[in-house]
C-alpha cells in the first residue's frame, strides 16, 4: 500500500474514533429497531475502495462473494444490489429455458406465506407464475410444513418464502417435502443470516436462498443481497440473469476464459459470433459495485458476534416481559437457534388494551415500532387484481395484520436499552418489576 493512501486510512479511523455515540438518555435517546453496526475497519474499507476508484465490481465483490459462499458452506454466492433483486434473480433462474422440462412456466404455482415482505412474493407474479398463500403460525410467525404440504396441487413447482423475523421455518422438513414434491425451495434469508435450524445455517436448505444487506439486516452494505447456492449450473443461470443475460462468464475486464469467444454457433447468429455479446437468457443488470462489496468482507467478520449480541437482546426482552398481561410473546421454532431479526409481539384479543394504544406508548417513549412488513399482503392494494391462490384460510395472518408488530434486538441496543424497553411496556401492561 502507498504510504498517502495508508495516512489517509489512519486518518479515517481516527476520525471514526471520533463519532463514537453519546450516552443513552432514556426517553430522549432513540431506541430504534434496526440499524447498520459499522466499525473503523468498514469505514477504512469503503475509502480504501473509494481511493482506488474501484467503483463497479472488482476484486472485493469477487472476495466478499467467495467469503460469503465459504461462510454458507456453498459453492457459489453472487452479489446483488438488493436483498428483492437476489429473490428476483434466484426465481426467475428457475424459469430458465436451460432447466428444460424442470423449468418454471408462467400459470405454474409458487407456495409461499401470506404474512411477511412483498419481494419474497413479487418475483413469483413479475415472471408469470401463481403465488400460492398460506397462513403462518401465531409465536413462530412461520408457515408450518403441515400447511405448505396441504397447498400442494397439481401445478405447484416451488415454495419460495422467508424464514420470518430471524426465526427459521422448519427447513429441513419443508427441503423433504419440497424433493417429495419435485419442487424448488428457495429460502428468503434476507432477515435470518447466521441462524440455525437442527444446527445448520439457514440458507443452506433450499436450491437456492437470497440475503439482504440493507441496514436493517445482520450485516450491511448500504444496499446489496446476494444469491447463494450449491448448484453450479444454477449459480450460472443466476449470473447470467444478472448480469444482463449474457451467456459469457468473464468477469469485468477479463475477454477470454472460455477459451472459445471468437469460435462459438449460438441461435442464429453466425458462426465465431464474440460470445462477450451472446445472449442466453432477457435479462437484468442487477450487479453490485466494488464499494459495498469492500465493506461487505469487513462486516462478514463480525457476523458471529452481530449475532451473538441480537441472541442476548432477545433473550433479555423475553426474560422481562414474561408474564405480561395480554402480550403473546414470540416463540424460537423448535430445533432452532434464530440469530433474530426483531422481537415480535401479538396484543391479545381479551387484552385490557390495543396494539395501536401500546405502539402509541412505545413510540412517545421514543421506542421505535415497526409492522411485521405487509402483514397480510392479500390485503394490499397491490394485489388487488393480480392472480393468486388462498390454501386454507389466513385467520393469524389477519391477527399479524391487525395486533402484531416488533421492536428492536439489533447489536446497536445495549442492555440498557432493554432494561428501559421492558420497564416502559411492564409500566404500560400495569405490571411494574
Ligand atoms: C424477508 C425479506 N425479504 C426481502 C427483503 C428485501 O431486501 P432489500 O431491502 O435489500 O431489497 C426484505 C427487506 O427487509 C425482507 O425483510
Amino acid at each position: 500500500m502507498g504510504e498517502d493512501k495508508e495516512a489517509i486510512l489512519k486518518l479515517v479511523r481516527e476520525y471514526h474514533r471520533g463519532q463514537a455515540e453519546g450516552e443513552f438518555v432514556p426517553g430522549r435517546t432513540p431506541v430504534l429497531t434496526s440499524g447498520a453496526v459499522l466499525d473503523e475497519e468498514d469505514r477504512a474499507a469503503l475509502v480504501e475502495a473509494a481511493l482506488d476508484m474501484r467503483i463497479a465490481a472488482g476484486p472485493s465483490a469477487r472476495r466478499f462473494e467467495r467469503d460469503l459462499a465459504r461462510y454458507f458452506k456453498r459453492r457459489k454466492a453472487h452479489l446483488t444490489n438488493s436483498g428483492s433483486s437476489a429473490n428476483l434473480l434466484a426465481l426467475t433462474a428457475l424459469t430458465s429455458p436451460q432447466l428444460g422440462d424442470v423449468r418454471l412456466r408462467p400459470g405454474d404455482e409458487v407456495i409461499t406465506a401470506a404474512a411477511g415482505f412483498p419481494t419474497t412474493v413479487n418475483p413469483v407474479l413479475q415472471n408469470g407464475l401463481v403465488p400460492v398463500f398460506v397462513d403462518v403460525e401465531l409465536g413462530t410467525y412461520n408457515p408450518t410444513p403441515e400447511a405448505i404440504a396441504a397447498a400442494i396441487g397439481p401445478r405447484t413447482r416451488a415454495i419460495m418464502t422467508a424464514h420470518a423475523l430471524g426465526n427459521p421455518f422448519a427447513a429441513e422438513e419443508i427441503a423433504e417435502l419440497a424433493r417429495q414434491h419435485d419442487l424448488f425451495l428457495i429460502e428468503d434469508n434476507c432477515d435470518a443470516v447466521g441462524s440455525r435450524y437442527r444446527g445448520k445455517l439457514t440458507g443452506t436448505f433450499g436450491d437456492l436462498s437470497t440475503v439482504s444487506f440493507y441496514p436493517a439486516h445482520h450485516i450491511t452494505v448500504g444496499e446489496g443481497g446476494c444469491v447463494v447456492t450449491n448448484d453450479l449450473a444454477l449459480a450460472r443461470l443466476v449470473e447470467s440473469i444478472r448480469d444482463w443475460g449474457r451467456d459469457c462468464w468473464c468477469e469485468p475486464g477479463e475477454d477470454d476464459r472460455c477459451l472459445k469467444r471468437f469460435d462459438q454457433k449460438l441461435g442464429t447468429l453466425p458462426q465465431g459470433y464474440d460470445h462477450k455479446y451472446i445472449f442466453s437468457h432477457v435479462g437484468y443488470n442487477l450487479k453490485s459495485t466494488d464499494l459495498q462489496a469492500s465493506m461487505g468482507v469487513t462486516q462478514l467478520r463480525r457476523v458471529e458476534e452481530f449475532g451473538a449480541a441480537r441472541r442476548r437482546n432477545w433473550r433479555l426482552l423475553r426474560e422481562g416481559l414474561d408474564g405480561v398481561p395480554g402480550l403473546l410473546l414470540p416463540e424460537p421454532t423448535p430445533g432452532s437457534d434464530p440469530s433474530w431479526f426483531g422481537f415480535v409481539l401479538t396484543v391479545e384479543q381479551d387484552a385490557p388494551y390495543t396494539r395501536r394504544e401500546l405502539v402509541a406508548f412505545l413510540e412517545e417513549r421514543r421506542i421505535a415500532t415497526r409492522r411485521l412488513f405487509g402483514g397480510n399482503l392479500t390485503r394490499h392494494p397491490a394485489y388487488e387484481d393480480v392472480e393468486f391462490r388462498v390454501s386454507g384460510d389466513l385467520s393469524v395472518s389477519d391477527i399479524v395484520t391487525e395486533d402484531t408488530f416488533w421492536i428492536g434486538v439489533y447489536p446497536g441496543i445495549t442492555p440498557e436499552m432493554i432494561d428501559y424497553v421492558v420497564g416502559s411496556i411492564r409500566e404500560f401492561a400495569g405490571v411494574p418489576r
